[in-house]
């Protein structure tokens, strides 16, 4: 599953101009699932331009409640009257920028999955995070916090995207054996909590500079896709890095 993340980027008219260029360069992917997360300004665009496509809607961020005094806010069945399917939660930006701590996280996903919609939680360390040492301790924090009390049906339709904070917008790729060794500890804690099967259903995505020349190679054995911010935003790399996902899906 290959999802764009356009962040605060491309008006309507920009948005829409991008998927003159990029529906025509991405008709029957093998095997690959596409998603785009336009700011919620296009969304209603977006969707319509999606329909009959096979590509999903996503939005980047969300509110717990399903209405009331939240100034600025947008709900889960205002996402889902508009036809989306996925929501991303806990981008990083939202945990540095907006002070999302882990609490608000874990009620954010149980929120989307309650209203129909699929998260995509995102998880990863800081750089200094992992000088210390201490991935592995930051990733367990932050998934166990944010399925805590889920159920196994709903966890089981979960996307994970691990995106190590370093590798964000800073062209900083992961290696194609971090990015494995981060998406194989998310899965096993997952199994640890919830079991094979449910483990094995999750979809773990790996973010941070994925690009066309990368793609392939990060698509290892745990990484089933990955969430692309700077590059999505270009349509003819967005179809290109689609490709690659759909060559590393048929010659697995
Ligand atoms: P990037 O962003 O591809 O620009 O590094 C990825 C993300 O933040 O999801």
């Amino acid at each position: 599953m290959i999802a764009a993340n356009w962040k605060m980027h491309k008006t309507v008219a920009e948005a829409r101009a991008f998927l003159e260029a990029f529906l025509p360069l991405v008709k029957n992917p093998q095997g690959v699932e596409i998603a785009i997360a336009p700011p919620f300004t296009a969304l209603p665009a977006v969707g319509e331009m999606l329909r009959g496509t096979g590509i999903a809607l996503g939005a980047q961020n969300v509110f717990y409640e399903p209405q009331g005094a939240y100034t600025g806010e947008i709900s889960p069945p205002m996402l889902k009257e508009l036809g989306c399917r996925y929501v991303i939660v806990g981008h990083s930006e939202r945990r540095q920028h907006f002070h999302e701590d882990d609490e608000t996280i874990r009620k954010k996903l149980k929120a989307v999955f309650e209203h129909g919609l699929v998260p995509i939680l995102c998880v990863g360390e800081t750089l200094e995070e992992r000088r210390a040492g201490q991935t592995e301790a930051v990733l367990e924090r932050q998934l166990r916090a944010a399925v805590e009390g889920l159920s196994a049906e709903f966890v089981g339709e979960l996307v994970i995207a691990y995106e190590p904070v370093w590798a964000i917008g800073t062209g900083e790729t992961a290696s194609p054996e971090d990015a494995e060794a981060g998406a194989r500890f998310l899965r096993s804690r997952i199994h640890k909590l919830y079991g094979e099967s449910i483990a094995e259903r999750v979809r773990v995505q790996y973010g941070g500079s994925v690009k066309p020349e990368n793609a392939r190679s990060l698509m290892t054995e745990n990484v089933d896709g990955a969430l692309v911010g700077g590059a999505s935003l270009d349509p003819e790399k967005f179809a290109a890095i689609v490709k690659e996902a759909a060559a590393a899906t048929s010659s697995a």
